[in-house]
């Protein structure tokens, strides 16, 4: 026996722009606490879309139920008004294609009262996707209610259906089930509406991110916190806990302990950079942090080749195919190389970058390098040659460090790295080759080739607050 289906609103009509005005508003910025801050996840639905959509998919068309709205008087006269107008324009339309034919038949009652309720549902939609609403219960209740009417309908056409008690329960909405589920906004939504959601995917990763936001969530609903610290202020029980939100509390509790012990136990291989008067001089972006020791986020890298010029073989010169380091407007930031006698040191420098700092010390396609110190073009082979016989190296660029609101980019200043500096006093050098920088930290930095980028932290950032969802 087939199932009985009305029309649902998606497949006529959907009040886009409010829609995509605002996932087009969360795309550019997320507001903190937002599920896309949590992981970032590539093709990830706006929620305001996922929300718009299932409710859409879920509601009648109203065109699939005017008997039911013009058995109400109320409604039925304000059909009738609305067919007047109705009429009126369609009779404008007729007038001004004159002679060629006006194909659209006149508008019905049936039509009149559809457009009103089509109205009142785009109202919800629009109201529906505000991220201001996202835990509005008035808002969502609305649209719950919504949902529960047409779902009923729903179980009434189907009532004479041999698995009706299983699958058309007017008790129990349908689940809801997104087998591609990645980044969570569709399952995260239609929980949020109301339906029992389920969400897998092949990526561990994306099943984590669900777990987190649809799975784990509801299990604490309503409870409250656990941690010490809430359970000294809550002092009554009277503090009610909507939602996730003493799960939130303990999260935060907990995952602060986690960060401050993990500092404590490994935070020393991991030294922040301070910032002192002298790195600040003519740098205005670091003048606020003068005296403060900043989370050092990545220490950017360049490959090293002795120089393929007699002339400064002994020097180790970079294998750079930048120099930029920041192209926001208003922040760039790039490194200069300066020679010093012999030698060179990068200074990291705030401001438009020359056209030359593009290239770094690149040629061309491929591995074609120029040597930092004399020019001497560094092909491929000699690269390759000079990797064979163990005399590749790295040497620190830059830092990249965390500022209030922004990355900072802040030159190699010894004297701020504790271990390092004695290192260097004692080498006389002033690169920094990789086999003592292991010595210090343990391991090899991981330089990603592509970005010359090393990150040795994982970056302890202070955690943040975010609100229940
Ligand atoms: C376009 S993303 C989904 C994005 C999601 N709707 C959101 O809003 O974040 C597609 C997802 O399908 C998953 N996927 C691809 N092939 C799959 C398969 N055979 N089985 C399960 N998941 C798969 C991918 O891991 C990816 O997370």
């Amino acid at each position: 026996m087939s199932v009985k289906q009305r029309k649902k609103l998606i497949e006529v009509a959907l009040p886009l722009e409010a829609i995509n005005n605002e996932a087009a508003r969360r795309k550019r910025k997320a507001p903190a606490g937002y599920p896309t801050t949590l992981h970032k996840w590539w093709a990830q639905r706006p929620l305001a879309a996922a929300r718009a959509v299932i409710f859409a998919q879920m509601v009648d068309d109203p065109s699939a139920y005017t008997d039911e709205l013009l058995f109400d008087p109320m409604k039925r006269r304000a059909a009738q008004r609305e067919l007047e107008t109705m009429l009126a324009e369609h009779k404008a339309k007729k007038a001004l294609a004159k002679a060629s034919v006006l194909a659209e038949p006149e508008p019905t009652l049936e039509e009149a009262a559809a457009s009103i309720e089509r109205k009142r549902l785009f109202e919800i939609i629009e109201e529906l996707v505000k991220w201001e609403n996202t835990t509005n219960e008035g808002v969502l209740q609305r649209a719950r209610d919504e949902i529960w009417r047409s779902w009923r309908r729903a179980c009434a056409d189907n009532r004479d259906h041999p698995e009706a008690a299983e699958l058309f329960n007017p008790e129990k909405l349908p689940a809801f089930h997104d087998p591609f589920a990645g980044g969570g906004s569709l399952p995260l939504e239609a929980q949020r509406l109301g339906l029992e959601a389920y969400a897998s995917d092949l990526n561990p990763v994306a099943v984590l991110i669900n777990k987190a936001m649809i799975e784990i969530p509801p299990k604490f609903a309503g409870m409250p916190p656990v941690n010490p610290g809430s359970r000294r202020g809550r002092g009554s029980m009277a503090t009610r806990w909507k939602g996730a939100s003493g799960l939130a509390e303990d999260v935060r509790y907990y995952g602060k302990w986690m960060r401050d012990e993990a500092e404590k136990r490994i935070g020393h291989l991991y030294p922040k950079v301070a910032i002192t008067a002298e790195m600040a001089a003519g740098r205005p972006d670091l003048k606020p942090y003068v005296g403060r020791e900043l989370t050092v986020i990545a220490w950017l890298w360049a490959r090293t080749v002795k120089s393929p010029n007699p002339a400064f073989r002994a020097v180790d010169v970079p294998l750079a195919s930048t120099f930029v380091l920041s192209t926001t407007p208003g922040r760039e930031a790039y490194v200069e190389p300066v020679i010093e006698g012999t030698g060179y040191r990068f200074i990291v420098q705030a401001g438009r970058p020359s056209p030359d700092a593009k290239n770094g010390t690149k040629l061309s396609r491929g591995a074609n390098f120029r040597c930092l110190m004399s020019n001497s073009p560094i092909s491929g082979d000699y690269i390759k040659a000079e990797g064979r016989a163990g005399r590749m190296d790295i040497r620190l660029m830059a830092i990249v460090a965390e500022g209030d609101r922004n990355r900072l980019y802040i030159s190699i200043h010894l004297r701020n790295w504790r271990p390092l500096r004695s290192e260097y006093s004692q080498s006389g050098s002033r690169t920094l080759p990789l086999r003592r920088i292991h010595a210090h930290y343990g391991r090899q930095p991981t330089v990603s080739r592509r970005s010359q980028t090393c990150s040795p932290t994982g970056s302890l950032s202070p955690w943040r607050r975010s609100p229940t969802w």
